[in-house]
């Protein structure tokens, strides 16, 4: 189990734009975690390391909005949603496979609508400004994800990795 540490916004942005640059067309990331743990702000960094030149802000409202990038970014967010039938409104599965790659904020919320290849990550809040981040990978695609990230995030200010046993 790997663990990851951001001592403020900025760093959890740094460490957005580092998965940025290992992320693959049709790759899925899902963010879990309380109320203003940080998904969005993650999200921003991944936006900006796609190249995302307009404001990314959260899509709640929205349920999907995709950004044109160096590859287009789905950023999805499933908190609103009732019922895993309401998915359908999005055409969500056909969204994860358009050839974007898919941030989808509480993407844990429907244990039956997440794909086998996925990278959950699940934020905590530890400080006021501390965050922690939990790798979850999901099929052979999100090992190697978790394990290009983790390696693109070993120099980056403001970011600790810790890694235990289990
Ligand atoms: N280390 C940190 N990483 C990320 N955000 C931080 C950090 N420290 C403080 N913050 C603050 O925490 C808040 C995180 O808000 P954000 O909108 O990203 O949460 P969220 O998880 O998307 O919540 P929601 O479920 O409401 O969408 C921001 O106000 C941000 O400035
Ligand atoms: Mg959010």
């Amino acid at each position: 189990m790997t663990e990851i540490i951001t001592r403020d916004a900025e760093a959890t942005v740094a460490l957005g734009e580092a998965l940025a640059a290992v992320v693959a067309p049709n790759d899925v990331v899902l963010l879990s975690g309380e109320l203003g743990a940080g998904k969005t702000v993650l999200a921003k960094g991944i936006a900006r390391g796609l190249g995302v030149s307009e404001e990314v802000t959260s899509p709640t409202f929205n349920i999907l909005l995709v950004h044109e990038g160096r590859i287009a970014l789905n950023h999805i967010d499933l908190y609103r949603l009732e019922r895993v039938g309401e998915l359908e409104d999005i055409d969500y599965r056909g969204t994860l496979e358009s050839g974007g790659v898919s941030v989808v904020e509480w993407g844990d919320r429907f244990a039956e609508a997440v794909p086998e290849n996925h990278l959950t990550v699940r934020i905590g809040i530890l400080d006021d400004e501390v965050r922690f981040f939990e790798l979850l990978p999901g099929g052979d695609r999100g090992r190697q994800l978790a394990g290009d990230w983790l390696e693109r995030s070993r120099s980056l200010e403001g970011v600790e990795i810790g890694e235990d046993a289990s």
